[in-house]
């Protein structure tokens, strides 16, 4: 098979290094890709929401398969796109990716198929989401409502940080995404992401992991895309895998075919284990960044069976994924400053090197430079992952290659998995 992937995360270079292994593959072929994934197979340049430049590279490498990875992709309508061309696509349609590009219309969603969720009020400007806050308590949530790379959530500890959060939103503070704001409840609990994959019809559980948004040590800092991950997670009992997959991911792919757009790909359920059961804080249309890292790297089961089968809509005949009796953990490595304005262009020294068999770098946000240095850019730049027998030994031997990289304008938090140990 020809393999188009879309993306240039740490999380395609994840699916680019699981995909690289199937056996069904002939060639891959990622775009815009990135410096680790371009070690891996062939990178081009076309950008991940340039349309016609991926529908005319689909046709160029006869790809009997495109993979999309980022939300950027799935909100521009990709999938629309290759669907219209004939081309197999995993990924699904910025109507049914709405569930991701737009909370307002995920909590109204949530309502009509009866998802449980956090009570919430949409607002359209600042006075009418400010008379809002007497409906609340606090602490105040207060998100917007578009794509904002995991940085559009405010926990307001008190009224006047709500409206200062208001304010800053639709001052423009979350761009566009900020336009309409979405206040909700504080649900008390703890977080977890589960995956499921989709063909329109039919879904499978696909795995869960717990990702830590918080910039530093001790969930302190402000929220981020995620700095590091780990799978298998302790929150996930069977009970609260069964919970939610019957009270959030069958009502949710049944709802979104319902209103005529039905979900082939992947959804991401972020959820809050609570008291009362699993509630949905939200749903991505894509894997999580960085919980695909530590999925790939537990997956034992091949994946391009299961992207296929998404695309082809035979899910149906496909065996539930074997994953390996092992714990991974991933530590991400972010400019000093993310997820704020950080300089890009810092010299990462040590990162291509050998860390031992289990133990994986993949590239997020960097660049090699004319002189073959890795140059960071003003995010997250790495993703270093391992494996272990059990969470301790792969947190370890994560730890032990991030000792072994020469970054001193990067930063990393110490604690990744503290929940789990
Ligand atoms: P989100 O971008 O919606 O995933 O939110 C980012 C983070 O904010 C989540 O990972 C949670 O830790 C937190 N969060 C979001 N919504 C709520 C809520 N209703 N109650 C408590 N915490 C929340
Ligand atoms: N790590 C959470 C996300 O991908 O949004």
């Amino acid at each position: 098979m020809n393999i188009l992937l879309v993306g240039s995360g740490g999380r395609e270079h994840a699916l680019a290094w699981k995909i690289k292994q199937s056996p069904l593959l002939t060639r891959l072929v990622a775009t815009p890709g990135n410096p680790g994934m371009a070690a891996l197979c062939e990178t081009r340049a076309v950008a991940a929401t340039d349309l016609a430049g991926l529908l005319g590279l689909a046709r160029e490498i006869a790809a009997d398969l495109v993979v999309i990875g980022p939300e950027m992709s799935v909100a521009a309508g990709l999938a629309d796109a290759l669907n219209d061309a004939g081309i197999p696509c995993f990924g699904p349609t910025a109507a049914a990716g709405q569930l991701e590009s737009s909370k307002a219309f995920t909590k109204a969603f949530a309502d009509r198929h009866r998802l449980p969720t956090a009570r919430y009020k949409t607002c359209e400007n600042a006075a009418e989401a400010i008379a809002a806050l007497a409906i609340f308590q606090p602490p105040y949530v207060v998100k917007a409502d578009g794509l904002a790379a995991g940085k559009g959530v405010v926990i307001a500890q008190d009224r006047a940080a709500a409206e200062a959060a208001i304010d800053d939103a639709f001052g423009g503070g979350f761009g566009e995404a900020g336009s309409r704001i979405v206040l909700e409840e504080y649900l008390e609990g703890e977080i977890g992401s589960l995956f499921a994959l989709s063909d329109g019809e039919t879904s499978m559980v696909f795995g869960w992991a717990q990702d830590h948004k918080r910039a530093f040590d001790g969930e302190r800092g402000p929220n981020t895309g995620g700095m590091g991950a780990y799978s298998p997670a302790p929150v996930f009992t069977p009970e609260l895998v069964e919970q939610v997959r019957t009270r959030l991911v069958e009502p949710a792919v049944r709802g979104i075919a319902s209103e005529g757009a039905p979900y082939r790909g992947v959804l991401f359920v972020e959820l809050m284990a609570t008291a009362e059961g699993p509630k949905l804080v939200e749903f991505n249309a894509r894997f999580g960044d960085p919980e695909c890292q530590v999925l790939m790297l537990r997956l034992e089961s091949d994946l391009v069976p299961y992207l296929v089968a998404c695309a082809n809509g035979t899910l149906g005949q496909m065996p539930p994924p074997v994953w390996r009796d092992a714990a991974a953990i991933c530590v991400v490595l972010a400019a000093k400053g993310y997820p704020g304005k950080a300089p890009g262009g810092s010299v990462i020294r040590g990162a291509d090197a050998d860390h031992g068999p289990d133990v994986v770098v993949f590239h997020a946000g960097a660049s090699r430079g004319e002189d073959g240095t890795l140059r960071a850019g003003s995010g997250r730049a790495l993703n270093v992952c391992a494996l272990g027998p059990d969470l301790r030994q792969a947190k370890d031997r994560a730890y032990q290659a991030v000792a072994a990289i020469d970054w001193p304008e990067g930063f990393h938090r110490t604690d990744i998995g503290w929940r789990a140990l």
